[in-house]
């Protein structure tokens, strides 16, 4: 068969209540646009799902990334749930949507793609994650585990289609410039930039041997960059490829059993741990959070969607829930201060620099000392 490409969008288009969840009526009216699009031949097949108050819509064609027809079916059918979240008054409406009309791709228009054409296998599971309350460099040590941690992936060590290792593709999404490395030869290379995960974001995976066909894929648009202002973080969505010659599922969710620290929870202004749920419980609540990332398993098969499974809500998972609230309990006590709040640097698309405006006024210069050099000369 020709090659089937997964594209998987997210958009914020207006969250029940607050910014804690999707609507069902949201989710509705996107399931019937995807079941028109597979009649009328745009798609093979979509599912539609949800994590906090963004919607995700996953799709299989055969048109290939960045498609115009199915960029354009995303888009409306973003520009349509508005409309019924309009009606309902929810919070938000339109939030991720900032193009005032579609212009022929969806990205750096607001919603989150992640897509990759690919051979099919002849057995061809994948998962898809999606993640509410951060950013797409919450992606970083999650990928850098299952792609190149021994201690992570056993596969890396034992099976032979793996001991090569693999080509990471990173993103400088400050400097619009990307960059990959080979690991395991460069991996404190790559660790110098995907630290920084408010910059650096790894957006695909490679075989070393293919440099085509992804093994994954991230969302990596920064919505307050696009707008140049705050309008809700940039949730990300992601893909990744599982088996035979790459890290088993298992293996691909094994990072998420460590709730690890992202930036994004209250406001987009606070680090908390992602705390890994089933679909169901993908709603955060206290202090709009903690953030929360779900995992969707799918096979292909000819091009159509076998699933999704829900993976994370697993009960292997529960002591990574447990320990993401104890570790809420603790950065929540840490209230304005950094880092508990992000970084002043980070939180330049906020609100907090009006703040800072309005009382620059009051701030006087200090007179040096006699005999002392001036703080700014010393
Ligand atoms: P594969 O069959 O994809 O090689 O996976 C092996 C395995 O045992 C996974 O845990
Ligand atoms: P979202 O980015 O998920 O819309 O959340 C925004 C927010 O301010 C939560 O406190
Ligand atoms: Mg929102
Ligand atoms: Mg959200």
């Amino acid at each position: 068969m020709s090659k089937v490409t997964v594209t998987a969008i997210k958009a914020d288009v207006g969250g029940y209540v607050g910014h804690g969840a999707v609507h069902p009526d949201l989710l509705v009216f996107a399931d019937e646009r995807v079941r028109t699009a597979i009649a009328d031949g745009v798609l093979f097949d979509g599912r539609v799902g949800s994590c906090g108050d963004d919607v995700n819509l996953v799709l299989t064609h055969e048109r290939g990334v960045d498609d115009v027809e199915v960029h354009r079916f995303a888009w409306e059918t973003f520009v349509g749930a508005t409309d019924v979240a309009k009606r309902l008054h929810l919070y938000g409406a339109g939030q991720d949507l900032l193009a005032d009309a579609f212009s022929g791709n969806i990205r750096g228009a607001g919603p989150g793609v992640a897509e990759m054409e690919i051979e099919e296998r002849p057995s061809e599971p994948f998962v898809v994650f999606a993640a509410d309350k951060t950013q797409p460099g919450a992606w970083n040590l999650p990928l850098y585990k299952i792609f190149c941690d021994p201690f992570n992936t056993a596969g890396l060590v034992i099976d032979t289609k793996m001991h090569d290792g693999f080509a990471l593709e990173v993103h400088d999404l400050r400097e619009n410039r990307c960059a990959v490395f080979e690991c395991p030869e460069e991996m404190y290379d790559l660790l110098v930039h995907i630290g920084t995960t408010s910059r650096f974001v790894i957006k695909h995976v490679f075989r070393k041997s293919d440099r085509e066909e992804p093994v994954a894929v991230a969302s990596t648009s920064r919505l307050s960059l696009i707008a140049g202002r705050y309008v809700g973080k940039d949730d990300p969505i992601m893909i990744v490829r599982c088996q035979s010659g790459l890290p088993a599922l298992g293996e691909v969710l094994e990072p998420f059993s460590f709730p690890h620290l992202v930036a994004g929870w209250m406001r987009g202004s606070h680090n908390g741990p992602l705390m890994p749920t089933a679909v169901g419980d993908a709603t955060p609540a206290r202090f709009d959070g903690p953030p929360r990332v779900v995992a969707m398993g799918f096979q292909l098969a000819h091009g159509r969607l076998v699933g999704p499974r829900d993976l994370l809500g697993d009960v292997s998972f529960d002591r990574a829930r447990t320990l993401a609230l104890e570790a809420a309990d603790y950065m929540r006590r840490m209230g304005p201060f950094e880092p508990g709040r992000l970084s002043m640097e980070e939180m330049e698309y906020t609100t907090m620099p009006d703040v800072a405006a309005k009382l620059a006024s009051r701030w006087q210069p200090i007179e040096p000392v006699a005999g002392e050099a001036s703080p700014v000369t010393r």
